[in-house]
């Protein structure tokens, strides 16, 4: 009962609070965030926003093995449920905030291929008001000799001449901007919270006094998913706690996906985010050094991080196929066949071990893991 209620939405504690973000927990950074999010212009095409992958409809997913935005980046694009709670962002958690990790996709040229330049271009005509009640003046950005339409440090040969060229105090006050872009983001990000499944319920009947009154929440087959969940699985180890994640990176020697080159995880995430300028001992971060914990007490021998990825959240699964950081697999079936079988590691250490399920109790663990939805969205 104890392992049962662990995992119930009930035990989420608060959001912790973000330092490195000093306008994580205000209304207003949230209410920008939330139309940043859905913003089209904040893309090199006027066509990509955050929604493009990360569909409210889908929790926050996209229903495609790979994200779609101005190319194909091939990689599954994660759920935000939730995902405020998580030290790391991203499957291999190149990111220690979410206001860092939004900066990424927002110049990659396969996402929204923009400029930081462009960016608080669009800011300075579209949310000055907004902007500037939250983070103060903006410089002179209509001044073209200083501050061009497009530039940043990309891939675009014309957009990165034009960054060069740029003063580097201009450099800064840009920097800023971009990421108090991503601060709003993050704000917003910090209210997709998960919502209470039929799981949920289902635990806190078992507190019920007369259960009698109800009729049963989960059915003999789910019970018996819950059990191999918690038991003979081992899924535990690893999918814990009510958002059914340790937020750490394991090795699951999931396949690779054809065509792609295999992704080393952990063991490039973790150097990316030492060597990022927006981290949080950078200086875009409102935190104290000795506040960046996570940052500073980061483990970095790379024995068990080649080929890590980050053990993704459980809650709302059955809406969000297809599955793991390459989309490798399709269904619920073929993701606990894998975890039977205990894979075979291309790279690294393999975590897993066989686990001998009959195909009955394989399509009953698939059947648990469809009690972890929502009800209400
Ligand atoms: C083209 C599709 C696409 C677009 C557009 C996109 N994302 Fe993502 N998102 C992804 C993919 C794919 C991943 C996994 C990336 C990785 O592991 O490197 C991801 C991962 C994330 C994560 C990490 C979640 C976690 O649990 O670690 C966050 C947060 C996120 N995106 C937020 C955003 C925001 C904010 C925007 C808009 C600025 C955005 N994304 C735009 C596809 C996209
Ligand atoms: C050793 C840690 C570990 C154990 C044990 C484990 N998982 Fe996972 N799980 C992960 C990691 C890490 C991933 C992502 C792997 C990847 O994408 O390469 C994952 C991915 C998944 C996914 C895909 C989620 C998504 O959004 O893509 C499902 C479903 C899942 N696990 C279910 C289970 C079940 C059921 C069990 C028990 C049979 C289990 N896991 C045991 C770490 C673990």
């Amino acid at each position: 009962m104890a392992l049962l209620r662990s995992l119930s939405l009930a035990m989420l504690p608060p959001l912790p609070p973000d330092p490195s973000n000093s306008v994580a927990d205000r209304p207003e950074a949230a209410a920008l965030g939330r139309q940043i999010f859905f913003d089209t212009r904040f893309s090199v095409n006027d066509a990509v926003s955050c929604a493009s992958c990360h569909m409210p409809d889908h929790f926050f997913t996209d229903a495609r093995p790979f994200g779609v935005g101005v190319g194909v980046i091939p990689l599954n694009t994660m759920s935000l449920v939730g995902a405020a709670y998580s030290e790391w962002q991203t499957w291999d958690g190149k990111n220690d905030s979410q206001w860092s990790q939004a900066l990424i996709p927002l110049e990659n040229p396969l996402e929204h291929g923009g400029t930081r330049m462009q960016y608080a271009q669009v800011i300075a005509e579209h949310y000055r008001a907004e902007y500037v009640a939250l983070f103060g003046p903006l410089p002179d950005l209509a001044d073209r000799q200083r501050f061009p339409l497009r530039g940043g440090p990309v891939v675009d040969p014309a957009a990165a001449a034009s960054w060069a060229a740029m003063r580097a105090t201009d450099q800064d006050a840009v920097n800023r901007i971009f990421a108090n872009i991503g601060k709003s983001l993050a704000a917003y990000e910090r209210t997709l919270l998960p919502q209470p499944a039929r799981f949920d319920r289902y635990v806190a009947s078992l507190d019920d006094p007369d259960p009698s009154q109800e009729p049963p929440l989960l059915n003999d087959e789910e019970i018996a998913g819950l059990r191999i969940f918690i038991g003979k699985g081992a899924c535990t180890q690893c999918h814990n706690g009510p958002r059914l994640t340790n937020d750490a990176f394991h090795n699951t020697a999931v396949p690779g996906a054809p065509g792609v080159p295999l992704q080393r995880g952990r063991v490039d995430g973790a150097a990316k985010v030492q060597a990022d300028p927006f981290n949080c001992l950078g200086r875009y971060s409102d935190a104290a050094p000795e506040q960046c914990t996570a940052l500073r007490f980061q483990v970095t021998d790379p024995a068990g991080l080649v080929g890590s990825m980050k053990t993704p959240t459980l809650r709302n699964v059955a809406e969000t196929a297809p599955y793991m950081h390459t989309g490798q697999f399709a269904t619920l079936a073929e993701v606990v066949e894998h975890y039977n079988g205990g894979g075979y590691s291309l790279q690294g250490h393999n975590e897993l071990k066989p686990l001998g399920l009959s195909p009955e109790e394989a399509s009953q663990l698939a059947a648990f893991l469809r009690t972890l939805t929502a009800e209400a969205r």
